[in-house]
């Protein structure tokens, strides 16, 4: 029995989960070719080598964890190597990742993937509208993220829900720099009025990201899944997810937050504007008796007609194609559309054959 991917995964335990461990290791157990979108936020090796005051004397809650700690550039770049290569070998060919990271390791992970064969399709800023204050006043603000969006390699068809997200921004076509927030309030979880996690990210950037390049019913993979934004937003949206995390706090909270989050029902979730227009051949007008052999197609001013043939083709003095290539004969062009060019005769009026089309189109 040939089992789909979905199955496969579902056996091993990890589809539609946060998996305890780490997350070259688990992804090794995850078959070829087999996830539609990864989002990865990795350790961004701040390298922060002193703890930072505001003005008031608080302390910055910045971050500071085992896991950001890399002992040089070259232990960093090894790493990313080793997660980006695992996740290239995972990802299907109409896939796409996204790589989120700060100035300290974003040049780096754009680097390694260009050398890993990824094909980078655009870095989108995100703009934090509220970013954290330069305290010491010794550089710029820091006030964005950048993101890496790229395919498997140069020739992957991907998915982008170009005209979705032309109408999610009111009719402009979307652009590479996204203003958001930085993850605060009701969203932000904590345990005793304490941030759990220093890095979370706000849902309305994951929000964006997987309504614009996955489907439902996609498989959404996060190898660095923290509190588990990236899954939250997958479930919302009707995706299927796999999550990866290392620490133990992070990925407990994660999976209450999956349990608290609901899906949207299948009717809010189809892609409409997406949907290619299926494709009828002129063929099919004869198959399905709109259009009989032996009548004749008229162009609109009447002057030219050609007769059609029992194999879908046309005849015009002589001439033998199809609907597109006798009408660009006639019009001595190299190539025409035939669907507008040709009418037939009903009731006596002559009408356009691309509405029996559309109608036969309809039935179908
Ligand atoms: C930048 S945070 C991700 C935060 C997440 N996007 C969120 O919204 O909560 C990176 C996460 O990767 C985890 N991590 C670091 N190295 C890891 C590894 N080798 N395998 C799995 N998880 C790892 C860290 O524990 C941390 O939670």
């Amino acid at each position: 029995m040939i089992e789909d991917q979905k199955t496969i995964l579902k056996f091993e335990g990890v589809l539609d989960n946060i998996v305890l461990g780490d997350s070259i290791e688990i992804m090794k157990q995850i078959p070829d070719n087999s996830i539609d979108l990864i989002f990865a936020d990795p350790p961004y090796n701040l390298q922060l080598e002193n703890d930072l005051y505001r003005p008031n004397e608080t302390k910055v809650n910045g971050v500071s964890e085992e896991w950001d700690k890399f002992k040089s550039f070259k232990d960093y770049d090894d790493f990313t190597f080793k997660w980006l290569n695992e996740c290239k070998r995972i990802l299907k060919k109409t896939g796409t990742i996204w790589v989120i990271g700060s100035y300290h390791n974003i040049f780096r992970v754009g680097k390694i993937m260009q050398d890993l064969g990824y094909w980078i399709l655009n870095d989108i800023i995100w703009i934090k509208t509220n970013p954290m204050p330069n305290f010491k006043g010794t550089r710029f603000n820091n006030a964005h993220e950048t993101l890496i969006w790229a395919s498997k390699d140069k020739e992957s068809k991907y998915t982008f829900n170009y005209k979705t997200m032309k109408a999610y921004n009111d009719d402009l076509q979307m652009r590479s720099d996204w203003y958001i927030p930085i993850c605060q309030g009701e969203e932000r979880i904590k345990i005793n009025g304490q941030k759990i996690h220093p890095t979370q990210k706000p849902e309305a950037l994951l929000n964006r990201i997987i309504t614009a390049t996955s489907k439902p019913d996609d498989i959404i993979l996060d190898p660095f899944a923290g509190t588990g934004t990236t899954l939250a937003v997958a479930k919302k949206l009707g995706r299927s997810f796999i999550g990866i995390e290392k620490e133990q706090l992070y990925a407990n909270a994660c999976k209450e937050r999956l349990n608290k989050t609901e899906s949207y029902s299948q009717k809010l979730l189809d892609y409409p504007l997406e949907m290619k227009p299926r494709r009828i051949p002129f063929g099919s007008l004869i198959e399905n008796d709109y259009i009989k052999a032996g009548e004749y197609l008229y162009s609109e001013n009447k002057k030219y007609k050609a007769l059609v043939l029992a194999n879908g083709t046309l005849s015009y003095e002589n001439q033998y194609g199809s609907i597109h290539k006798i009408s660009a004969t006639i019009l001595n062009k190299p190539a025409n559309n035939g669907w507008t060019f040709w009418y037939i005769k009903r009731d006596n009026e002559l009408i356009s054959i691309d509405n029996l089309r559309k109608k036969l189109l309809k039935k179908m």
